[in-house]
This record gives C-alpha cells, structure tokens and sequence, in this order.
C-alpha cells in the first residue's frame, strides 16, 4: 500500500488476546492504519515500520510464570508512545518494577471504572467520573512502577489504569476496544491522534485511491483475471480493478446451479450493466448437477463442486487472451491467519474462488488488493465505489453454495424447492428489518418427508429448516432469538406457497457443538 496513508501507523503487538483484532479495527476507525505482529517483533523492524505508536494486546498467560511472552524492551525503552491493555498493561508495569498479582479471582464482565484527570482521558466529556467498562483479567497490578501515576480504579482493581505521560507510557486493566466499554473509542482516539499525533488519513476515499495506485503501478497495461461469486469481496475487487485498470479486467461467473434464487440475474443487472463490468457468464447448472448425481456423502459433495468449478473456470479462462494476473478477495484476517501471528484469531470464511486452490492451476502472478483491509473495511470502500446496499451487506455465502443446504442427494427438483423457501424468508427477513441484524440466516432443505393435511388429504412432503446465526467471527455461533409471530408468519408462506413442502422448523442449536451450515 502506498505510503501516504500508511505513514501513520499503530503496530499492535499480539500476546494471544481474543481482542487483538478488534483493537486493530477500533484504531482503523479512528482514522488511522493499524496492523498487527507477532509479540516477540523486534523494535528494530518495528521502527522500520514507522510506527507512530504502539500498542500491546492483552492475552492469556500471565506475566509471573515461566510462559510469560518474549517481547523486546526497546520497545519500551524507546521514545514512541505505548498503550498495554491488560497482559500488556501488566507486561509494562513488571518491567518498570511495579507489581502484578496472580492470587486473586478472575475478573469477568462489567466494572465500574472511576477516574482521574489524565492526558489519557482528556477526551472524555469533563462531567464524566465513572465508566462502565469491561473487564476480562486474571492477574492485576498491584504496585504502580516508579514514575506512573494512577489514573482510573475499579472495585476489583484498584490500579485500572496508570500513566507516565513524560514517558508517553500508558496501560489499561480494562478493555477500551470492547463496544461495552463506555467511550472505549474516545480513549482510543485519544492515544492515536493527540498521543501519538496522528491525524487520520485512514478514512475510504484515500484508502481506494492508494489501492487503486497500487493496482494500476503491478498490473500495468496488463490484463487481469476476477472469478466474481456474487458476494462482497469479489464484487469489491472487481470494482477497484474496474477503477484501476478498466476494459483489462476480464471476470468469469461461473453459475453451478447452487446459487439463490435470482442471484445470477442480480450480478447481470448490478455488476454487468451496473458497474459496466466485462463479465464472461458461464452457465453450468447441468454439468454441476450431472457430477453430482446421486451422491449423497458431504465431503464428497465439496469435492466434486471443487473439482467441477476448477474445470469450467479452466475452460471459459482458455477462451481468454493475453491474461497475466489473477485478482483474488483475500481480507486481511485470512493474511493473519497464515502469517507469523498465531495468536490472531482468524476469519474462517473463504472466498468461493478459493474453492480448489485457483491459483495452483493458473499458475498467474496474484492481485490481492484487500489483503490489508478488514470485511467492514472491504464493505465501507464498497459503498463509496457505489456497489448496490444488499451486495456490501449480504451475509456470507458457502462456495459450495446450495449443496451443504440441501442434505443427501441433489436434485433440480429439491434445489429448485429449496431456492423458494429460502427466498420467502430473505424476503421476509429484508421487510421486518432482521436480515441486517443477524449475521447468517438460510433455508435447508432436509430429504424426509412429514404428513400434512391439505382441504381433506394427507399429504406426504419435504421439510424446510430455518437457520439465523448471530456471531462476530463465526467460530462460535448462537441461534438467533426471532419472534416467533414472525417465524409463524414465514412457515405459513412457505407451506401455502411451495405445494411440495408440509412442515417448517427452526434451528435453535449453538455453534459448537452444532455447526453453521447442516451439510
Ligand atoms: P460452519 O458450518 O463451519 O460455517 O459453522 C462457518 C462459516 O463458514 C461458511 N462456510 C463456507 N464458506 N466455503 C465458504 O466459502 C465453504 O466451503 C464453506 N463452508 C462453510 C459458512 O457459511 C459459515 O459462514
């Protein structure tokens, strides 16, 4: 990325907390570029970095035993500004001989926070003397290091925060990134842009024209290939290709059969004519159904949808001239998960045109523009590329697709029945304002068949689930609570209108043990 908007930039040290990402989003949305390493980065490739401050996560050991974490002590022996949250605010305090306890009971939850006047709270409204902050602590400080002054403590902690402002060194037991710490982001401005004196490029507008800079200085007069699926990544990449390089971008959408209903007509209409996007459609619902008949094992499903996409991307891309790069939809979470950082929890959503490892087959130089961008990054430079409301909000999408919503066996006949079930519930989903507040919700379509009574007759048909997941990273997942007048309201539609189904249910079970999909 170009250096300009980066030049202000926060490293945060990862020490394994479940919070490091959401600290490194928290500092983006301050207007400032954020990237994460490992805790033990020395402060020489961080200077390289440029950082303009720093910032150390908190994580799950302790700093009294033999598995407190490595890190460098320049880092805290240097000039540059460094805020520790929690492990990382009791890493501080044992270096600069203050005293951490681990004897008392773990803190989790809710805390009120009364504080001091400190350069760190400034930006806090001045009546403001308590806060309802969020805590998540085993060890605590219990001696402030020589030179710090207390700023903020709680019941259970009596030092909750401390500060040595000549030295630009603060820490916090708290959890300013947490949306349940009050004013946690005001505190975080404040250390970003008047502690560390950044003054918040970071914003979309600049974040598209470094990339499309960036794009335009790889790629050349080259031309570059985009499997587009559909969903927010892709889509986003195609329109910042389509900025950076126009007509030398080619995309293929390859339409297996196992889409929604009406999702291949909405990339025709809002990327084709819409975005005036070269799309090269391939419409292989046949052969997609003919590899996958009467095959009935999940894992081999994957296979055989992996295998087919390979074959038909292969094919619609040998009818294509002179392609020298590949554009892929890699986010920055998937950088982190394969990069040094081990502690950084990771997305587990891949894109569809990951599905059976393109890039081996192609054997093209990659284009990965958003790969230092987070999803609610990707979608806010999607709204400013003006790529419709729905797509930049749409929930993420299996690149299997229908196939591990439709159990057992697949058929035209079953994915047809399962498309208008799943569309009755979007629809509904979209006009009682749910579908944006949950974070995944689909029809499934279960092979068994139920009695039901239509007029006088029994009948024998097919039953739908319903699935709604609420979750931040998809790791862990819980059903959503929907009303049930509204639940009611969608099983009616989809028994009175889809004549082959008898019977609706609702999937309340969490993830784990349940997972997401049924498969
Ligand atoms: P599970 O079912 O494992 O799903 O709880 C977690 C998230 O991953 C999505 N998912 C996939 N996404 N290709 C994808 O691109 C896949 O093969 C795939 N399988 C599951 C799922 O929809 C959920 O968001």
């Amino acid at each position: 990325m170009k250096t300009e908007i980066t030049s202000e930039k926060i490293i945060i040290l990862d020490f394994g907390s479940q919070y490091t990402q959401l600290i490194a989003r928290r500092i983006r949305e301050a207007g400032v570029y954020s990237e994460i390493v490992p805790h033990e980065t020395s402060f020489k490739k961080i200077n390289e970095m440029q950082a303009s401050g720093i910032i150390m996560s908190g994580g799950p050991e302790s700093v009294n035993t033999k598995k407190a974490l490595k890190f460098d002590p320049k880092i805290l022996n240097s000039d540059l500004p460094v805020l520790g949250i929690c492990y990382g605010m009791q890493t501080m305090a044992k270096y600069f001989g203050g005293n951490v306890d681990s004897s008392s009971k773990r803190e989790f939850g809710h805390a009120q926070l009364t504080f001091q006047k400190a350069k760190i709270f400034q930006g806090l409204k001045s009546k403001t003397k308590n806060l309802n902050v969020w805590m998540s602590h085993g060890d605590k400080v219990t001696k402030l290091p020589k030179g710090f002054k207390k700023v903020a403590s709680s019941k259970n902690s009596p030092i909750a925060a401390f500060e040595n402002a000549k030295l630009k060194k603060y820490g916090f037991q708290f959890h300013p990134e947490v949306t349940h710490t009050q004013q946690g982001q005001t505190i975080l401005k404040t250390f970003v842009r008047d502690i560390c004196g950044c003054t918040g490029k970071w914003r979309p507008k600049n974040i598209i024209d470094s990339l499309v800079e960036d794009i335009q200085a790889q790629v050349g007069d080259k031309k570059v290939l985009l499997g587009i699926s559909g969903g927010v990544d892709s889509s986003v990449v195609a329109a910042l290709l389509s900025k950076a390089i126009g007509k030398n971008l080619e995309c293929i959408f390859v339409d297996n059969g196992l889409l929604r209903k009406g999702e291949a007509e909405q990339v025709k209409k809002d990327l084709k004519r819409g975005l005036k996007l070269n799309i090269n459609f391939s419409d292989s619902e046949k052969l997609f159904l003919k590899n996958l008949k009467g095959e009935s094992d999940p894992e081999k499903k994957r296979k055989i949808i992996g295998k087919t996409f390979i074959d038909v991307f292969l094919k619609e891309t040998k009818k294509l001239k002179n392609i020298s790069f590949l554009a892929q939809g890699t986010i920055y979470p998937d950088v982190i998960e394969s990069s040094g950082v081990k502690n950084g929890k990771a997305h587990v959503i891949k894109s569809h045109h990951n599905v059976g490892g393109l890039p081996s087959y192609l054997k093209l130089p990659l284009v990965e523009p958003l790969t230092s961008l987070f999803k609610d990054e990707v979608r806010k430079i999607g709204k400013e590329l003006g790529l419709p409301d729905y797509l930049i909000k749409r929930h993420p999408f299996p690149g299997p697709g229908l196939a591990v919503r439709t159990l057992g066996d697949i058929t035209k006949e079953k994915l047809e029945i399962l498309k208008e079930a799943d569309h009755i519930y979007m629809e509904e989903l979209v006009k009682h304002k749910l579908y944006d507040k949950v974070s995944q919700a689909f029809a499934v379509f279960l092979p068994i068949k139920s009695v039901g009574v239509v007029g006088d007759a029994r009948r024998y048909e097919y039953v739908i689930a319903l699935r709604a997941a609420e979750t931040i990273d998809f790791m862990t997942a819980r059903a959503a609570k929907l009303d049930h007048d509204f639940l009611n309201l969608v099983s009616n539609r989809i028994i009175n209108e889809i004549s082959k189904v008898s019977r609706v249910v609702y999937d309340i079970s969490s993830k784990p043990p349940a997972t997401i999909e049924w498969e």
